[in-house]
């Protein structure tokens, strides 16, 4: 656990203005600054970075965070990394509270040290072996694109690394998967006479290999395990390489080998990525997704990648959009991508892409196949199959389309699909930003208190209304009672995976746009005004209480208190009423 006031203390020392406009230039806009959203592609920006409040928030996609977040999201950060990346930036050292594992923390940088030595000595090889390189020459490589994927050649023997690290015996190298410890206790080379191919983060840093058996042998593929630098599911092979193409076309080509996406990228086709000898999980395609509008799995053409497809099609359902789109390339059943692009060139694989299959047809056409359609039973099994798969679904409009055609498919009627699907029927999303209605009191409480946290502290929590803000409102109290005034960088920090957050990041931005930026004792004002109305709001209940029971029971039926109440009312208020 990285304690508390330090990370208040980086967010005070850091600042988002200049972070992210050494990412993204920014330009003024008003009081914030403003460009094109990195993490979904736009012509016009909508993104829009908060000097005063230190957060920055898109109004395209949602992406919303602080400085923290923001690496977080850019460079596909861990939030402990992150901060460390940002401690650095700010010259500050994280402070050690002893509870890290061997695991984590500063060992980290250490594994990358020692990856990044491995990598650099096994580049060096492949430049000194001829079989290697004759190997890279067969398979179509020139030497620019064995450079830019940072391909080296692990030579034949059992203790090469010896060369390289001096403390061979050392903790690091067995952490970082480059030895294994036999029964005997001898430790040797994992990777033994294998073309060497970077597994490479956002950051740069490399964190696995996979290791290809030169010509033939068993496994064909020797990949790193999983160490504190590596997880499989999340990582994905050419992804730093791939960014810049990735923007260019806004798609990602997702394939499952390595050498597809070296061989595609040798061949003009930089925006494709592998995974890593996994199935595609809902991580994967969120990953992609911050970036590129559109994905396309491009998997082998047997019966292998067709089932690949499919598993790919069902953990992206989660993570899809109405604004995104997925679609899928059917390759010839002979055909893997880097052998379709060798044989019949960049043009042809990019018609391919354009003509991707889109993931709705898919679907329906497999489920289709898996049921027999000219029968009762076979039309029946459709909605069944397609129940699970329409509830992952968080796209309505994609939803709704869905629903049609397999109401078609299966004779049912549409109402009928959804609610034997147990779909809840679709609800028209919330109104565009600029009609927005005038935002109840509690809206309006909600964003003068992200405008200036340390009003928090002084809302009357017993007079608040039960709305949807309550929640939020009564956490910022909490947050804020005790402590001295907290930034709302600070604050949503201290709100990250809690059930207010969504509330409070929407109102935030909301908040951006209220006309007192900068002004305080304009926001201080607009508070003391909305306290008043929602003291008078709780008089209001209150004499409509006391008038209802009057007029049932009478006035005679009040308490004492409760009479001279309701005399006070109907003097000094009745008027209104
Ligand atoms: P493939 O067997 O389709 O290999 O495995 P490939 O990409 O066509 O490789 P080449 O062209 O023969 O060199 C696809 C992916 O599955 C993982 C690797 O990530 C590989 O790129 N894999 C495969 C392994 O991890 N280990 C293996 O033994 C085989
Ligand atoms: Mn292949």
């Amino acid at each position: 656990m990285i304690p508390e006031d330090f990370i208040q203390d980086l967010l005070a020392r850091v600042d988002i203005v200049d972070l992210v406009d050494s990412y993204v230039p920014l330009k003024k806009a008003g009081a914030n600054y403003a460009a094109c959203c990195p993490f979904h592609n736009e012509k016009t920006p909508s993104f829009t970075v908060s000097p005063s409040k230190q957060f920055y928030h898109c109004f395209g996609c949602g992406a919303h965070g602080t400085a923290i977040g923001f690496v977080m999201e850019y460079q596909g950060m861990g939030f402990v990394d992150a901060v460390r990346e940002l401690a650095t930036r700010a010259g500050m050292t994280v402070p050690d509270d002893g509870s890290h594992t061997p695991h984590s923390g500063g060992n980290t940088r250490n594994l990358i040290e020692v990856m990044g030595r491995a990598a650099a000595w096994y580049k060096e090889q492949l430049r000194q072996s001829p079989r290697a390189i004759d190997y890279c020459k067969r398979r179509g490589l020139t030497g620019e694109t064995a450079a830019r994927f940072g391909i080296g050649y692990a030579p034949d023997g059992w203790q090469n690394l010896q060369a390289v690290f001096a403390d061979y015996d050392s903790d690091a190298l067995k952490q970082a998967g480059l030895v294994i410890d036999n029964d005997s206790g001898r430790r040797y080379d994992r990777f033994r006479d294998r073309l060497m191919i970077p597994i490479i983060n956002p950051k740069g840093d490399i964190i696995a290999f996979g290791g290809r058996v030169i010509d033939q042998g068993e496994p064909k593929y020797l990949n790193s395990p999983e160490t504190p630098l590596f997880e499989k599911g999340r990582e994905l092979f050419g992804l730093p390489q791939a960014r810049q193409a990735m923007r260019a076309t806004d798609t990602a080509i997702v394939t499952e080998g390595y050498m597809d996406v070296i061989a595609l990228s040798q061949h003009g086709i930089g925006n494709a990525v592998a995974t890593l000898g996994t199935a595609t999980t809902p991580t994967h395609v969120q990953k992609l997704l911050r970036q590129v509008d559109r994905i396309v799995f491009a998997f082998d053409g047997d019966a292998a990648g067709r089932k690949a497809a499919w598993r790919a099609l069902e953990n992206a359902l989660e993570a899809l959009a109405d604004n995104k789109r997925i679609g899928f390339v059917f390759l010839p059943p002979e055909h893997d991508p880097d052998s379709f692009v060798r044989e019949r060139g960049q043009a042809e694989f990019e018609r391919l892409v354009a003509q991707a299959m889109p993931l709705s047809d898919f679907l329906l056409r497999e489920l289709a196949q898996r049921c027999d359609l000219t029968n009762a039973e076979g039309k029946a099994r459709l909605i069944y199959e397609a129940k699970p798969l329409l509830l992952k679904l968080p796209t309505p409009l994609l939803r709704l389309q869905l629903v049609k055609r397999l109401a078609e498919a299966s004779g049912f009627a549409q109402q009928e699909v959804e609610r034997l699907c147990e779909l809840k029927s679709y609800a028209p999303p919330a109104p565009a930003r600029a009609k927005r209605s005038a935002p109840s009191l509690s809206r309006a409480l909600l964003r003068i208190v992200l405008h200036q946290p340390q009003l928090a502290a002084q809302l009357p929590i017993e007079l608040l209304p039960d709305t949807p803000e309550k929640p939020a409102l009564l956490k910022l109290h909490e947050l804020s009672s005790g402590g001295d005034g907290q930034s709302y960088a600070a604050l949503r920090e201290r709100l990250r995976g809690q059930p207010e957050e969504q509330m409070i990041e929407t109102a935030a931005s909301e908040a951006l746009e209220l006309p007192f930026d900068g002004d305080d004792g304009e926001a201080e004002a607009e508070f003391r005004a909305a306290l008043e109305k929602l003291r008078d709001a709780a008089e209001m209940r209150d004499f409509a209480q006391l008038q209802s029971k009057a007029q049932q029971c009478g006035v005679a039926g009040l308490s004492a208190t409760e009479k001279q109440a309701y005399i006070q009312f109907l003097t000094t208020r009745g008027k209104r009423i």
